[in-house]
């Protein structure tokens, strides 16, 4: 499954410069975080209406730097969080953040390759993975596991990004109107993976799939200009040859860090995007 076209949301894409291109990812997904703390709260909220019983033993798979962890950690205040994670490096800095918000007896991190196998771990009540499912080879095999290692009644959540969040008006002030559309069209030809069959393939039975349909209203989070030039930049890197080049030279003009165009100058930024959570249930 994992996708032989490099994903702007791939952070193992540039092996060369693993460790700054970890350290980059690392930031974006801090940045995603903080930017959309209120949809993660809606979405584990909903997790806890739908689960039997408050859980007690929660896992968040491909874990990063402890997003979906931390969110279900204050959700679920009697939970043990455990975050696996390929990267040792996002590891580190779960949990240095897990040791800032005196989670550290509560979240903590195993370093583990799901394509390796399935970690020793207890059984679970909840599984978390949000935009890891994607990464795996084997998608399919891990899933199975997942549904193994879930006591029954347990659940599990996936969520996938439907598209990469945009943040521009379409008139940029600078080059043809649509920069941003034409770079997502360019990136994002195809439409979203849709798990369901998947999971049933596993022995679940999908209990819910919910869009969330993000489009925050202003004021917007302090760090959206930050986020949308991190997100911008990351696409940038994936464009070269594949856009025109005054779309190019328009997009530079956004991702500068001063003129007139800036994204970090700029009043008309948006966040706009969608995120889809699948929740099936071990019977
Ligand atoms: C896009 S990030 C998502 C992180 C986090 N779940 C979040 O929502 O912020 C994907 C994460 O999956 C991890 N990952 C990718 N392949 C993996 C594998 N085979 N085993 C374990 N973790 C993996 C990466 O190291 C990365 O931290």
């Amino acid at each position: 499954m994992k996708s032989t076209e490099s994903s702007p949301f791939d952070p193992h894409r540039d092996h060369a410069a693993a460790g700054a291109g970890t350290a980059a990812m690392a930031e974006l997904l801090e940045l995603d975080a903080e930017v959309l703390h209120d949809y993660l709260a809606e979405l584990v909220d909903w997790l806890g209406e739908l689960s039997d019983e408050e859980p007690r033993h929660i896992v968040d798979l491909g874990s990063g730097t402890g997003t979906g962890s931390f969110a279900l950690a204050r959700r679920f205040p009697r939970a043990g969080v455990t975050a696996v994670d390929l990267s040792p490096q996002m590891l580190h800095r779960l949990s240095k953040k897990a040791a800032a918000l005196g989670l550290s007896d509560r979240v903590r991190g195993v370093q583990a390759d799901l394509d390796e196998g399935w970690p020793r771990l207890e059984t679970s009540d909840l599984i978390w993975a949000a935009a890891s499912v994607h990464h795996l080879a084997d998608p399919d095999r891990v899933l199975a596991e997942a549904f193994g290692a879930l006591r029954p009644g347990g659940l599990l959540a996936v969520t996938e990004m439907d598209f990469f969040p945009r943040f521009l008006p379409d008139d940029l002030g600078v080059g043809r109107p649509g920069v941003e559309a034409r770079v997502h069209a360019t990136l994002n030809p195809y439409p979203p993976a849709d798990w369901s069959a998947h999971l049933v393939r596993a022995g679940f039975v999908l209990e819910a799939q919910r869009p969330f349909v993000i489009d925050l209203p202003a004021p917007l989070p302090a760090a959206t200009a930050r986020y949308a030039q991190v997100c911008l930049q990351r696409l940038h890197s994936h464009l070269e040859g594949r856009l025109p080049g005054d779309d190019l030279a328009a997009l530079d003009a956004v991702l500068a860090g001063d003129g007139p165009h800036s994204v970090l100058r700029r009043d008309d930024l948006t966040v706009r995007t969608t995120r889809t959570t699948w929740v099936a249930r071990r019977p």
